[in-house]
């Protein structure tokens, strides 16, 4: 994170990786004109649902009647934790709506109607391993990780307001940590360069403000690391994760956070959009 700008957004510079855990959206003709929309989950099922502004925002940008679609929203990705999943929604919507209407919007249309959605989404239409920067419309792409098991798991009761975090960011907080050695580390593909940033424990700005608010998760890490784990703030939080190489490491802690009553989900890194 390197400073709060005028427009009350912050500029970024941040690592994000796509993984196994998804949401299945499907999208199906319907009899009438425009769109219906069902989420598994019903406390989502709204029209502030990202899935439904980015459909809405499709037909304003290319000023067309849609043929009927009834689009199906079935939820796996824990909402409101850290992980990106209401942008990955939205990126998937309007990717497959854009083949659906047979709307041939370019991939630079897309970026461009997702980020005006939310500051995630521009990443989320890319995928992969990229390094993100501006308000999130900077999206450049890295070396794919080499095939990482990531183990994430969720402290309960802790809601971490997105905007909040944000807000509660102070100058001196800007800038931190460098990102230089991450950055290295993923272009050389070089995993024990990789460990040693995990290792460091410092590696999220958005984690300053998020530990200072909940002490039982600055509680809980400095566990995790005592036992040999380190584990790192997804985004605004809580949810924490792991990153390792070794699938003995991941399956020990998942067994390990699980037993200790976290939910946790155990995937992998993915590789993101073929130019
Ligand atoms: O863009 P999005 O709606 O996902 O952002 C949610 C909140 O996160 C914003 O209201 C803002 O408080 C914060 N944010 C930020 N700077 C960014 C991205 C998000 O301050 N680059």
């Amino acid at each position: 994170m390197l400073g709060r700008r005028g427009d009350g957004y912050h500029d970024l510079q941040s690592i994000m990786q796509t993984i196994t855990l998804h949401d299945t959206l499907v999208i199906e003709p319907a009899p009438e004109r425009g769109w219906r929309f069902f989420c598994s989950e019903p406390a989502l099922q709204n029209h502030d649902n990202l899935v439904c502004r980015a459909a809405r925002a499709l037909q304003e940008y290319s000023g067309q009647d849609m043929p009927g679609a009834a689009i199906s929203l079935y939820k796996a990705i824990p909402a409101e934790a850290g992980l990106a999943g209401g942008s990955s929604d939205a990126a998937a919507a309007l990717k497959g709506l854009n083949l659906f209407w047979d709307l041939n919007l370019s991939f630079p249309e897309l970026l461009k109607i997702g980020a005006a959605l939310g500051s995630d989404i521009p990443f989320c239409l890319h995928g992969g391993t990229a390094l993100v920067e501006g308000r999130g419309e900077k999206v450049t792409a890295l070396p794919s990780l080499p095939g990482c098991w990531v183990v994430l798991f969720i402290p309960p009761g802790l809601g971490c307001s997105t905007a909040e975090v944000y807000g509660a960011l102070k100058k001196e907080w800007f800038g931190r940590p460098s990102l230089d050695p991450l950055i290295e580390a993923v272009q050389s593909g070089d995993g024990d360069m990789l460990d040693c940033w995990f290792e460091r424990g410092d590696t999220n700005t958005l984690e300053y403000p998020v530990l200072n608010a909940h002490w039982s998760l600055e509680q809980l890490k400095a566990r995790l690391r005592s036992s040999s784990l380190a584990p790192a703030l997804s985004g605004s939080g809580p949810t924490l994760f792991i990153l390792t190489k070794e699938y003995g490491l991941a399956r020990s802690a998942a067994t390990a956070l699980t037993r200790e009553g976290y939910p946790v989900y155990l995937c992998r890194t993915t590789s993101g959009r073929k130019e």
